[in-house]
């Protein structure tokens, strides 16, 4: 399986400088600035790649659901796909087996050497954990913990520094208008703020690959607004892939692709 290329510089920089200026600049926004060893031998170089995905579900009267049907397509880091298509239509299936979280039953994705479908459960972990960001469609904030807590959450699994964890939160939740919010409890904040504060926990660890699954459903224009620029942000500076399943037509052509799923294929790319 070739390697997809990272976009080309037309300014005449070398990647090893661009990815120092991008370290740099995740610093200064305040993303935990991990270090290539915290990746193993995984490189900024490395893309994505989904062949041939296929997923069928059984109804609950046990007729054969096929939702995606061999779906194909690469993605580089720095790049952003938009997924559109009917309510139904597969988006979150697909993004839930490119993250991991549940098995295809036939293809193969790649992100840069690692074989998601066939990794062992540790594995798994070690990918969703340290490399996968996900925004969930209904966030999957834990109620109990404040806005803060839950942004460091990934940052503390990872057993990074306490203190420095704290830090990124608040910087994260600053950067989205929520820094007055961050000792609140989730139960206490507004839907619009805690899609927010789902957006700045999936993007703490600094991950390689974000998966947002209709971030700005249901929001308004300036909170959805806020969301879009964050992620198409963090796309460019890490650089990250970023896929994003949305109705939202206005935030599908602020991506650089859009990939358009129908009875269980790509119709558009
Ligand atoms: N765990 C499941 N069991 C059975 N059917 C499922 C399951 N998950 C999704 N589906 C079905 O798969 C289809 C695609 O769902 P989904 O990926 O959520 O679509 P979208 O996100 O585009 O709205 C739907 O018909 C849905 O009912
Ligand atoms: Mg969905």
């Amino acid at each position: 399986m070739s390697k997809v290329q990272s976009p080309k510089s037309d300014d005449g920089t070398t990647t090893s400088s661009r990815v120092a200026d991008r370290r740099q600049h995740n610093s200064d926004r305040g993303h935990a600035n991990l270090s290539p060893a915290d990746f193993g031998l995984w490189t900024l170089d490395f893309g994505l790649t989904v062949t041939d995905l296929r997923k069928a579900f059984l109804s609950p009267t046990g007729a054969r659901i096929d939702v995606l049907r061999g779906i194909s397509f690469s993605v580089a880091p720095g790049e952003t796909v938009a997924i559109v298509g009917a309510s139904g239509a597969g988006k979150s299936t697909l993004l839930h087996l490119v993250g991991g979280i549940e098995a295809p039953d036939h293809g193969g994705i790649k992100l840069g050497d690692f074989a998601v479908e066939t990794a062992s459960r540790p594995e798994l972990a070690r990918y969703r954990n340290g490399q996968v960001g996900v925004v969930f469609q209904f966030h999957h904030l834990l109620p109990d913990l404040t806005a803060a807590e839950n942004v460091c959450f990934p940052l503390m699994l990872a057993r990074r520094d306490r203190r420095t964890a704290r830090r990124s939160a608040y910087e994260a939740l600053d950067r989205m208008g929520l820094a007055s919010r961050a000792s609140h409890r989730i139960t206490d904040l507004s839907g619009g703020e805690q899609q927010r504060i789902a957006v700045c926990r999936a993007l703490i660890t600094s991950p390689l690959l974000v998966l947002a699954d209709e971030p700005t459903g249901n929001l308004d224009s300036i909170i959805g607004g806020l969301i879009e620029t964050e992620l198409i942000t963090y796309a460019a500076s890490r650089p990250a892939i970023v896929i994003i399943a949305t109705h939202n037509q206005d935030l599908a052509r602020r991506c650089d692709r859009v990939l358009t799923l129908e009875q269980g294929r790509i119709v558009t790319e």
